[in-house]
């Protein structure tokens, strides 16, 4: 299936679109550099999404502090406060579905989401990953990279499926790895093309959800 086949499949689960602007929700776990990105990207003329939600599990996370700034509805749903996975994914269902969130993205969330959660928003969820999957999928992705020989990196999005970032393909963006890169330089050079790439994906989908729906 080739990245527009797969937002074909998106926006046919996204449609009707109620909203004039697509409306997403945005999980996040740890610095909030990637829906910082979504931020600045919505204020552009062409965007077609508007952030109408921002939910972190991480009480030190800074992606609530970024969300407030600009007006933006923002929760800490700390997953330790929950007994049982389940109830935690309802929360964050419930706060998603009180915002008429249409399309969620996962921008650095750091939780595995159930099929609880995910039958809530069949093929309407899309997660960033900092390699070229299907490489170093789970945690550690970047190290994983450095520390099998790599000689390119990447990130990429894609949609959500019930697997761990196994879902299908959206796009990706690629870097060199070079010889002298560290941890943190290697780091850098990745969340740069993120930054550039999550904003774009989302608003490609909005674009064609949006297509002829207020005509
Ligand atoms: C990103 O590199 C993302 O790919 C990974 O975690 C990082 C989150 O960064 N899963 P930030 O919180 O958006 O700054």
């Amino acid at each position: 299936m080739s990245g527009d086949d797969v937002i074909q499949k998106i926006v046919d689960a996204l449609k009707p679109c109620t909203h004039k602007k697509m409306a997403i929700g945005v999980l996040a776990t740890g610095n909030g550099s990637n829906l910082q990105a979504l931020i600045d990207f919505s204020k552009s003329t062409t965007c077609a999404y508007a952030i109408h939600a921002v939910i972190t599990n991480n009480p030190q996370s800074r992606a609530p502090a970024r969300a407030e700034q600009e007006g933006i509805a923002n929760y800490v749903v700390d997953h330790r406060e929950f007994s049982c996975k389940q109830d935690f994914e309802s929360q964050l269902i419930m706060h998603l579905q009180e915002h008429q969130v249409e399309l969620v993205v996962l921008a650095g969330f750091l939780r595995i989401l159930t099929t609880h959660f995910l039958s809530h928003f069949v093929d309407r969820i899309v997660n960033l990953h900092p390699s070229l999957l299907p490489n170093h999928k789970g945690l550690h992705a970047i190290e994983n990279a450095l520390r099998a020989g790599d000689r390119e990196a990447g990130c990429s999005v894609h949609l959500v499926d019930a697997g761990l970032d196994t879902g299908p393909m959206i796009a990706q963006s690629s870097c060199r790895i070079y010889r002298t890169d560290d941890l943190e330089a290697l780091r850098e050079r990745i969340q740069k093309l993120e930054h550039k790439l999550l904003p774009l994906v989302v608003n490609r989908i909005a674009t064609r959800a949006l297509e002829g729906t207020f005509t």
